[in-house]
């Protein structure tokens, strides 16, 4: 059989299954069964989730839980979350809880402007150029009136385009940077349009306008695209209490209360400085913001790539979150863009995504960026706090514990009584195994 195959994307889904299935399956009965089974059974709703990618093939499921309890600027949410790490759930969950009592998260937008380029080659003077531009930005800006003008209409639109350059790095290399607020809408779509459309105009403007000696009327457009760096669609979130109201941080590890400040606080210092430490303490602050990012259809690529950006953005990578003790005042707080929507894209079309909007009291894309950026702090705040006290393994195992109960075919009986034990004992693979063995045996646990 042909392991390579032409015309594949216009297959049948049924036809596209049965090949694999002959082709790169060890059983490929069992094979063609699972994929079929994990289709919707309602063939609409089904026919929407294949639209979102090409050769869908099956669907992938992982679960959609809910993280009650995280009261944020006041008001209370049950978030979703949509992640497969065992333990992320439970962490922010119990942090929430853990500020329900000390005043909840507070948080604040602090810009939402999202940027776009439009790269380009020429081979003039760049003083010329930049006598040019004037023109050639109002030209610009007329040009796309027709693509801006709904955005406009909801408050948003173009707001600037700057011509930067970069001749002195890349010989005849320019750039365009425009800056746009796209309102609920993530906009990516309606950035790019917009710059395809600069692209297009700025050749037709070089070559028709007067004023311009021929041989400057060449330009070059290299790409049009927006930039998933949005340093300024910038979110804050932090939470805030007495000293004193931390006493039980540390409660289960035995630890005074002014020592586990102080630890936490130590650590968050850490990972502002060591780029090792930074890299992991910034991973645990977007399992969090993940989870919902994906939960609500929002593009958890573009989050990920502009965070980690914005946390190089001293020239070395740094934790997005600082905690520190003022007056006995304790302030923990995460400050990172996040470019997302609550308009368009999946977020209309994926049917959960739309529960997970809707149970958020259908947000603006301002205030799931403040939503958003809570729950990452939360994330951290759990992480950081077991990790200065009793260690990530004992919360993290115990949650890993069904999934290992579960790869060994535990039954309900066996995972009661396993969740009974383990809650005394080291959670490991090979401990749970003899155990279900001991169990099976009769000869009673460990
Ligand atoms: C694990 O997914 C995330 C942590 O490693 C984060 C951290 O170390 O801060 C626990």
């Amino acid at each position: 059989m042909a392991k390579t195959i032409s015309g594949f994307s216009k297959l049948s889904k049924r036809q596209k299954i049965e090949w694999l299935a002959a082709n790169f399956f060890q059983n490929p009965v069992a094979a063609e069964a699972e994929l079929v089974a994990w289709h919707r059974r309602d063939e609409a709703q089904q026919r929407i989730i294949d639209g979102f990618t090409e050769n869908a093939v099956s669907n992938f499921t992982l679960p959609f839980s809910v993280a009650p309890n995280f009261l944020i600027n006041g008001r209370a949410y049950a978030v979703p979350m949509v992640i497969e790490e065992s333990s992320v759930v439970a962490a922010a969950s119990s942090a929430a809880k853990f500020w329900l009592d000390r005043g909840g998260f507070h948080a604040e937008v602090c810009g939402v402007v999202k940027l776009g380029q439009v790269h380009f080659r020429w081979a003039g003077r760049p003083d010329r150029l930049r006598a040019l531009f004037p023109a050639l930005k109002t030209h610009l800006v007329a040009s796309s009136n027709d693509l801006t003008a709904k955005m406009r209409q909801r408050g948003g639109g173009l707001l600037d385009i700057e011509l930067l350059d970069f001749t002195h790095i890349e010989p005849e290399y320019y750039q365009f940077r425009a800056s746009f607020n796209t309102c609920d809408s993530m906009g990516a779509n309606f950035i790019n349009s917009v710059l395809e459309r600069f692209g297009e105009q700025m050749e037709f403007f070089m070559e028709t306008a007067e004023g311009i000696a021929d041989h400057e009327r060449d330009v070059e457009v290299l790409m049009c695209i927006l930039s998933n760096y949005n340093p300024n669609c910038l979110v804050r979130a932090w939470v805030e209490c007495s000293e004193n109201e931390l006493e039980d941080l540390a409660r289960d590890a035995g630890l005074p209360g002014h020592a586990a400040v102080d630890r936490f606080c130590t650590a968050v210092r850490i990972a502002a400085i060591d780029p090792y430490r930074a890299t992991t303490h910034n991973k645990g602050i977007f399992n969090g913001i993940d989870a919902v990012i994906l939960a609500t259809g929002n593009d958890f690529r573009a989050v990920e790539a502009c965070g980690h950006t914005y946390a190089c953005r001293s020239g070395q990578y740094r934790s997005l979150s600082r905690a520190w003790v003022e007056n006995g005042l304790f302030r923990f707080e995460l400050e990172l863009p996040l470019p997302i929507g609550t308009v368009g894209g999946l977020t209309a079309l994926h049917p959960l995504a739309k529960q997970a909007l809707d149970m958020l009291g259908n947000p603006s894309a301002q205030d799931l960026m403040m939503i958003v950026a809570a729950v990452g702090l939360a994330q951290n705040f759990a992480a950081v706090r077991s990790l200065v006290t009793t260690g990530i393994q004992q919360g993290h195992m115990r949650m890993h514990l069904v999934n290992i109960l579960n790869h060994l075919g535990a039954t309900e009986d066996e995972t009661t009584a396993a969740q009974a034990h383990f809650c005394r004992q080291t959670v490991s693979f090979s401990g749970v195994r003899t155990f279900l063995e001991n169990a099976r045996s009769g000869s009673g646990v460990t």
